[in-house]
């Protein structure tokens, strides 16, 4: 059976931000790293509120990732700081531009506090169907990987699966129950980068299997809604094979 074409998304497009930057436009601008951080914390805004109109139906974005921990102990109480606020004062927003919010990532190594603003904002918004944000907060797609493989294995009639597509399917389902969130989301259509690296940083790694990369050397707090709609533009020119040959090619 001929797979169906995976590019046909009647939900919206999937993209997905690592928001890189923020110290080197802090630096730049002769501010501390946390100017920049709240400088992001803007274009975040900017982002959520532009989506919606450039058809993207769900946005995933790279907040705090499992390796950040590594940072300055000021830094990670400051980013976890900003990520508060902006559930206190977004909330209200997004539930009246139908904005559904879920986290991803761990949830064990957060403060009890930072967690019930993260749970109450999710509740809230639950029923948002405009677009659905996600944040990914102590993340790493190498453990959710490695936790629904273990969840796979003890799962009745692991041994026995032979159909691989089923499987794919079925693992990116589990994949989704097991991510924090449980919120199902479709793979990755767009993966945007700010800031000039040209890695994944342990973001997504399986749902951007056939996710079209764009990097720009725009930092994250100067990155806007024009900067949003050309990455768009330029997917949108994309050919996208998964994996089979041009139509035009078919004899
Ligand atoms: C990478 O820039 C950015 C981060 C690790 C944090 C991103 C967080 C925010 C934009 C604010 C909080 C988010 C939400 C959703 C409220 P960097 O510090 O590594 O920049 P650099 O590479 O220039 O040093």
């Amino acid at each position: 059976m001929t797979p169906k074409p995976r590019n046909d998304r009647p939900q919206g497009l999937h993209v997905a931000c690592i928001m890189d930057g923020n110290g080197r436009w802090a630096t730049q601008q002769g501010k501390a790293r946390l100017a920049g951080h709240r400088a992001g914390v803007e274009t975040v805004r900017t982002v959520v509120e532009t989506a919606p109109s450039l058809g993207i139906g769900t946005l995933t974005l790279y907040a705090f990732s499992s390796d950040n921990w590594q940072r300055p102990r000021r830094e990670v109480v400051a980013l976890f700081e900003l990520l508060d606020h902006y559930i206190r004062r977004e909330t209200e927003r997004c539930l009246k531009d139908g904005v559904r919010v879920s986290f991803i990532g761990r949830r064990d190594r957060l403060s009890a506090p930072i967690l019930r603003a993260m749970e109450r904002m999710e509740d809230a918004t639950r029923d948002g169907a405009t677009l659905h944000l996600r944040i990914a907060v102590d993340y790493s797609s190498r453990d959710a990987i490695l936790r629904a493989a273990a969840q796979l294995a003890a799962s009745p009639g692991a041994a026995s699966r032979s159909d691989s597509r089923h499987d794919r399917d079925s693992f990116h389902e589990l994949l989704c129950a097991t991510d924090g969130s449980g919120v199902p989301a479709p793979e990755v259509d767009l993966l945007i980068r700010t800031g000039g690296e040209q890695r994944l940083s342990d973001f997504l790694l399986w749902e951007c299997a056939y996710a079209e990369l764009y990097f720009t050397p725009r930092l994250w707090p100067e990155f806007d809604a024009l900067d949003l709609e050309t990455a768009i533009a330029d997917f949108h020119r994309r050919e996208r094979r998964f994996g089979r040959v041009p139509d035009a090619a078919v004899g």
